[in-house]
């Protein structure tokens, strides 16, 4: 059985304060959600008062991006080893917005993917087509090479410590979401290549996250389907009772 992961990208949303008052009205919401595991991604500058909250809780604070070197002159970047000292456990790693605003390649994803799986931490890898690539009936072929692309020279053991979150660009903050048969889908052809570039056991423990326009009335009917195993949750997972409805899905 895979456990269910409801992951929440703040994207560059909540200053430290309103961080603090999220987690006040977030946690006693959950505090019996005992079915999933729970992750909340804020902004650097607010994962000092996210980690300070979540102390005592369940609730894993992660990192929305790091760069692949251990240090460096790398002027506004941020490594793994800062990541976990900050308290963080996971990472968000090659989101849509990064790879869209900010130049980031499959090659990049690999070695940032690396550098976090050294460091301990556990990353959250977002792959997805965008509605171009959809129409263009390429979506196999998008999710294949970021498959591949983020993954390369893992080994089996490393791979089985990734969370893969499938987030269709087109329905990333649009309020469109993919149907649970769409997204249940791509969670299929991923898993397939989780299997032909490792083994099926590493493709059956996979987890594999949706993401895209995901609300407290949507996320029951995607969790229904039978190779979805959780959420990365944006817009709804800034204010705590919405989060909290997705997570008690
Ligand atoms: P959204 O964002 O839920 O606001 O669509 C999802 C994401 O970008 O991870």
């Amino acid at each position: 059985m895979r456990r269910p992961v409801i992951a929440g990208n703040w994207k560059m949303y909540k200053t430290a304060a309103e961080t603090r008052d999220f987690f006040r009205a977030f946690q006693p919401l959950v505090a019996g959600s005992n079915h999933c595991d729970i992750i909340v991604a804020p902004p650097f500058t607010a994962l000092a008062a996210a980690v300070e909250s979540a102390r005592g809780s369940a609730i894993g604070i992660a990192g929305q991006n790091l760069h692949w070197a251990s240090e460096g002159a790398f002027t506004g970047e941020i490594s793994a080893r800062m990541l976990v000292e900050a308290g963080c456990r996971g990472v968000v790693i090659g989101h849509s917005e990064r790879r869209q605003y900010f130049g980031e390649t499959d090659e990049g994803v690999n070695r940032k993917t690396k550098a976090a799986l050294a460091a301990g931490l556990t990353p959250i890898v977002c792959v997805g087509e965008t509605l171009a690539e959809r129409e263009g009936q390429l979506t196999h072929t998008v999710l294949q090479h970021q498959f591949e692309g983020a993954f390369a020279a893992l080994t089996p053991a490393e791979f089985s410590r990734i969370l893969l979150a499938y987030e269709p660009v087109w329905a990333i903050g649009t309020g469109r979401t993919a149907t649970p048969e769409m997204a249940a889908e791509a969670h299929r052809y991923l898993r397939d290549r989780a299997a032909a570039q490792f083994a099926s056991e590493q493709a059956s423990a996979l987890r594999i996250l949706y993401g895209g326009s995901v609300k407290p009335d949507n996320i029951k009917g995607l969790m229904a389907q039978d190779g979805i195993d959780g959420a990365l949750v944006g817009g709804a997972s800034l204010d705590p009772k919405s989060f909290a409805a997705i997570v008690n899905f």
